[in-house]
């Protein structure tokens, strides 16, 4: 039986990721510092599967801690989903971005040569693609970055480059998600931001539950046939079952490899809205704004490379993501309880 490490495991994907695995008989080893998750997301994936996961309180500043879970475990690969991703925040505070998702990588690295486990799956993101000038987006579309927390996720895939090169016996696939949202089926898991969501899903669904009274919809105006801008929502689920594709891909011995994970549709804002909507039949009080700026107008994934590679392909409509995310929410309405101490 194989041994994953799973970085950031017990956050939003990393949760979904490891059930996945778990269902697919994988081991998995969840590292995490808890600094945007709780635990119990790990023990809900433990009771949905009937498996257990191991758990390690370990952040990726620690080189000891995860020099100490190399030596513990022999891993077959690592998915890494550790990192911070609040975009305003890492405009606010760009040092805790280089430094956590940078030098964490770093070590990660590091230890994982150290230990000659060199497969590896990467978090990477749309946001390496800017404001695209064409969509859909084929992967060698230009790259660039417009806030610290996409410099971050360039830089590493960079680095990712750099370091295969160097030592060709390293596998990396590094994985450019569009917009990840709703939940899995049950309702257990789900995505729970601490105070104000950014995206629009979770302020969605928290409108719908009755914590926010309305939803900005930034922007109205923008050259789209309904003028708000346009996204690849893409359902978590679907998300997590490309990670154990990728990790496939990497027995394959492909090297440095890099896919978009989208749906291939874009959806505008009052999309995603009327969704929603005929999803929950939950109406949605929401009231056209200013844009936020730094975003970009449309953007969605020519997702054709991951199905010819990886023989993925997404396959939940946006009803279905609506209705998942709300089911979490309706069961779940102040996320998931504080862990025990
Ligand atoms: P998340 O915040 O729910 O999960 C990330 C996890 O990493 C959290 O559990 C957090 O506690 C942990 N973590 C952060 N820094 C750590 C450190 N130094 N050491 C150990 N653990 C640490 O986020 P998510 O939505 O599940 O995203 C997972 C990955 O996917 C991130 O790298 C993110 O940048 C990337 N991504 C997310 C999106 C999105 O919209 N959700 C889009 C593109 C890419
Ligand atoms: N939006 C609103 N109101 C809100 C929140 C969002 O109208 O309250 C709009 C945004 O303006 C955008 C769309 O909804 O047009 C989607 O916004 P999100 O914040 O949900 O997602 P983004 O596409 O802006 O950003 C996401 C991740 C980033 C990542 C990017 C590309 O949050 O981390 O996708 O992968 F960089």
């Amino acid at each position: 039986m194989k041994t994953i490490l799973v970085t950031g495991g017990a956050g939003f994907i990393g949760s979904h990721t490891t059930l996945e695995l778990l269902n697919a008989g994988y081991n998995v080893v969840v590292m995490d510092n808890l600094r945007n998750s709780k635990e119990e997301a790990l023990r809900r994936v433990e009771d949905l599967t009937g498996k257990s996961v191991t758990f390690h309180k370990v952040d990726l500043l620690d080189v000891e801690g995860m020099t100490r879970l190399f030596t513990e475990y022999s891993f077959d690969g690592v998915i890494h989903f550790a990192g911070l991703k609040a975009v305003g925040e890492s405009v606010e505070n760009p040092l805790l971005y280089y430094q956590n998702n940078l030098i964490g990588t770093i070590n990660l690295c590091d230890v994982m040569g150290k230990a000659s486990v060199k497969n590896m799956v990467f978090s990477s993101s749309a946001t390496v693609y800017g404001d695209p000038q064409t969509n859909p987006i084929p992967e060698d579309s230009p790259v660039t970055f417009v806030n610290p927390y996409g410099f971050t996720k360039l830089n590493i895939e960079y680095m990712l480059r750099d370091l295969q090169r160097a030592e060709p016996e390293w596998n990396i696939a590094s994985l450019r998600y569009f917009n990840p949202v709703g939940a899995h089926k049950s309702g257990e898991i789900g995505e729970d931001p601490s105070g104000i969501p950014n995206n629009l899903m979770p302020f969605i669904t928290q409108v719908a539950v009755g914590k926010r009274e309305k939803l900005n919809v930034f922007g109205g105006d923008y050259p789209t046939p309904d003028g708000t801008a346009i996204r690849d929502y893409i359902h978590v689920v679907d998300l997590s079952v490309g990670h154990l594709k990728a990790l496939e891909k990497l027995e394959t011995d492909p090297g440095m490899v890099t896919y978009n994970l989208g749906t291939g549709k874009g959806s505008s804002v009052l999309d995603l809205i009327k969704a929603f909507e005929k999803a929950t039949g939950i109406e949605i009080n929401y009231e056209i704004t200013d844009r936020r700026p730094g975003d970009a107008v449309q953007c969605y994934a020519d997702p054709t490379k991951a199905e010819n590679e990886l023989g993925w392909r997404a396959e939940r409509d946006l009803e279905t993501m609506c209705r998942d995310a709300w089911n979490w929410q309706k069961k779940n309405p102040d996320g998931f309880p504080s862990d025990r101490v």
